[in-house]
């Protein structure tokens, strides 16, 4: 399911562990629930015209929620073919297929001209990707087509920048490789973010920060109130029977476990972490 003829082992399984996560058919993978998507489109100021993208669209539901309230053309790109395939579907089911397009892409190389965008939107996207430099690159190229004074909005987890540098070093050793090696969720704090959003000539308007004790929670309403119960029920099927026959699926839920303790429930540690949403204009 890997499009590249090249690229690096990591990379592979990363792509391997979305591409499984792409057959759960779930429509959220992301901290938060689905009114912090809406508090995100908010932030966007979309009208009809808007030329929006969606950048790791994952199974599409972002794109799918701005056409139906917008009527807006988006458009998806994600580097998993399974999340395509889900992400086409749910255009089908929700019936703006005519609205949205969604393609295989990498954030790295994209296809459209400088400028092209009025805006753009990732949700827990750029942690993925997992170091600085390829952060930066990635918002630089995310910059290129985005035009002056459109708009990047993003949501993701953080660390703030009090959290002590042993929880710290715990953190980054048991969620690295949770997303696929070299994937990350909480290891920068809002002030990396910022710093290299404005390096990529994307100036910060604004940052809400969101607690992560209620992340978890917020998620899982939101996946039984758009999946139903019976969705939910499959879902929670089908991950179990992967998790049974996939080992590097079974130490990242170990690991995640782990991991949860210490940023959600743990009270001398869990409030150092959180997730965010951006806005960034282009200057
Ligand atoms: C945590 S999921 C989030 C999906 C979706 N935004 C959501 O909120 O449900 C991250 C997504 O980023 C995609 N991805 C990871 N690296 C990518 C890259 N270099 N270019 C494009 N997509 C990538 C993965 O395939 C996955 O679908």
């Amino acid at each position: 399911m890997v499009q590249e003829d090249e690229i690096s082992e990591g990379e592979r399984l990363k792509s391997e562990y979305y591409d499984l996560v792409g057959g759960w058919n779930l429509p959220l993978v992301r901290p938060g629930g689905i009114s912090d998507t809406d508090q995100l489109l908010e932030m966007c100021e979309i009208d009809t015209g808007s030329k929006v993208l969606e950048m790791g669209c994952g199974a599409g539901f972002t794109s799918c929620r701005i056409a139906e309230w917008y009527g807006s053309h988006v458009r998806g790109i994600d580097r998993s073919q399974n999340m395509i395939a889900s992400a086409k579907r749910r255009a089908k089911e929700k019936k703006v297929d005519d609205l949205v397009d969604f393609n295989t892409g990498d954030v790295m190389n994209l296809e459209f001209d400088d400028g092209f965008f009025d805006v753009v939107i990732m949700e827990s996207f750029l942690n993925i990707l997992g170091e600085p430099e390829l952060i930066q690159k990635a918002l630089e190229e995310i910059s290129r087509v985005v035009r002056q004074g459109g708009r990047v909005v993003v949501n993701e987890m953080f660390a703030d920048e009090k959290t002590p540098p042993k929880v710290k070093e715990y953190i980054q050793e048991h969620l690295n490789g949770l997303c696929g090696p070299g994937g990350n969720l909480a290891r920068y704090s809002p002030t990396e973010f910022s710093n290299w959003f404005e390096g990529a000539g994307l100036h910060v308007v604004r940052i809400v920060k969101k607690p992560a004790s209620t992340m978890r929670s917020d998620l899982a309403k939101s996946l039984i109130k758009e999946m139903g119960l019976f969705g939910f029920f499959t879902f929670t099927i089908k991950a179990s029977r992967d998790m049974l026959s996939n080992k590097q699926l079974r130490g990242t839920t170990r690991k995640a476990a782990s991991v949860q303790r210490v940023m959600e429930r743990n009270k001398d540690t869990r409030d150092y972490f959180g997730y965010m949403l951006l806005l960034s204009e282009k200057a």
